[in-house]
């Protein structure tokens, strides 16, 4: 049974993906597998609100086809181009060649960028709606949450808000809603998801979010594209997304390093004891073992990031530079930095860090410490005086 009825005349027909645990290529990992969500409305037109990643094309079809024969289609709208969810689009098209597919103005162009096929598009925009006999779908352009195309969905009377990725989570279970599954499960997906996808969007995450709140619009419903279904108390999540999109941090501390010969491991405790000393709570990642996007998500909560790495090669150790890059990119706000390491022959690491601080418009707050070969007792000892001084500033912060 991969349906699963709403409401009268709404069903989820999307595909529940266990196995997946790497989206976006290998950019951003999912130890709890996703969903891909479509939900069908029929009622005196037929209606498919976005479609499925396309290795699932088939089950999608299967699963209208439970419902009603998928040659019924009259309008299937792509609120995203992304292909988790318009990979179905040509197989659904090919079953309902007449249908309309509904997008944003952007979506004109990537949806056409990807399929490249003169589909039968209609072009839609905020506020425009589509009678479908009992209800009205209508959009919401949502740009840059997290796509320049992307749109959110509303069907009246039913009083869904299908916001596509907004909203939504990379979590693979047997239930369709927010009740019936772990909270504490489904909250961290939640935030991982808005941490490393929609975190250099924040400013227009809260921006959409009053637009929308102050349409009025009843909301029982909010149905995104990935996870489970926000059906009890559904605007928690939009409460939560205003709270994070403020990106106020924890009084906390992450170091993340790496180390060739343990040294500069040394020095990653010893600012960590410098910071407890404080009162600080705080996290140690070794970034070679550790995965990206789960500090990215505990870089996200908390106030003070502190980079260590050795010089290799007159720079950074490799295993360094992806999470500055994310740093760079993600445009967290609220954050402080300070930076360490050793060195054998050069010693660039700490000005690079520093420098990479500098780009990321992170205040460094704390003079680096750079140690000679293994570190001795006056460089652990300074470490632990960075971990004071940076407890001293998210203190203050
Ligand atoms: Fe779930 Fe932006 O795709």
């Amino acid at each position: 049974m991969s349906i699963k009825k709403l409401m009268e005349g709404v069903y989820w027909v999307g595909v529940v993906d266990w196995a997946l645990r790497h989206f976006h290529g290998f950019e951003l990992s999912t130890h709890r597998g996703s969903t891909y969500n479509a939900y069908l409305i029929v009622d005196q037109k037929v209606v498919l609100v976005d479609t499925v990643w396309s290795p699932f094309q088939n089950q999608l079809i299967d699963n209208i086809s439970q419902i009603i024969d998928p040659a019924r289609i009259d309008l299937i709208v792509a609120n995203h181009a992304e292909v988790d969810h318009s990979g179905g689009l040509p197989a659904v098209v090919r079953h309902a060649p007449k249908a309309q597919v509904i997008v944003s103005p952007k979506g004109a162009e990537s949806i056409e960028g990807h399929y490249h096929q003169p589909w039968n598009f209609k072009v839609v925009r905020t506020g425009d709606r589509l009678n479908i006999g009992s209800s009205d779908l209508m959009f919401i352009e949502a740009p840059m949450l997290h796509w320049p195309d992307s749109m959110f969905t509303y069907l009246t009377g039913k009083n869904i808000l299908m916001p596509n990725d907004a909203f939504g989570q990379h979590y693979a279970t047997g239930f369709r809603y927010n009740d019936e599954v772990d909270q504490e499960e489904l909250y961290q997906e939640a935030l991982k998801y808005y941490a490393n996808i929609l975190t250099p969007f924040s400013k227009l995450v809260s921006k959409k979010i009053d637009e929308v709140l102050a349409m009025n619009l009843p909301i029982d419903i909010i149905a995104p594209s990935h996870g489970v279904i926000w059906r009890k108390e559904p605007l928690q999540i939009v409460r939560k997304y205003q709270e994070w999109a403020a990106q106020i941090p924890e009084k906390s501390a992450v170091i993340l390093y790496d180390t060739m010969w343990e040294g500069t491991r040394r020095m990653a405790e010893a600012i960590g004891y410098g910071l407890a000393d404080e009162g600080i709570p705080y996290k140690i990642f070794h970034m070679a073992v550790t995965d990206r996007n789960d500090v990215i998500t505990e870089i996200f909560k908390t106030k003070a990031v502190i980079i260590g790495s050795p010089t290799l090669n007159n720079g950074l150790l490799p295993t360094i530079t992806p999470i500055l890059e994310d740093l760079k990119g993600l445009k967290f706000q609220n954050k402080i930095g300070a930076a360490f390491g050793t060195y054998g022959w050069s010693g660039e690491s700490v000005k690079l860090i520093e420098e990479h601080f500098g780009r990321c418009r992170i205040p460094v707050v704390a003079q680096g410490v750079l140690a000679k070969w293994q570190p001795k007792e006056p460089d652990l000892e300074a470490c632990k005086n960075l971990g004071r001084t940076v407890a001293a500033a998210v203190r203050e912060g």
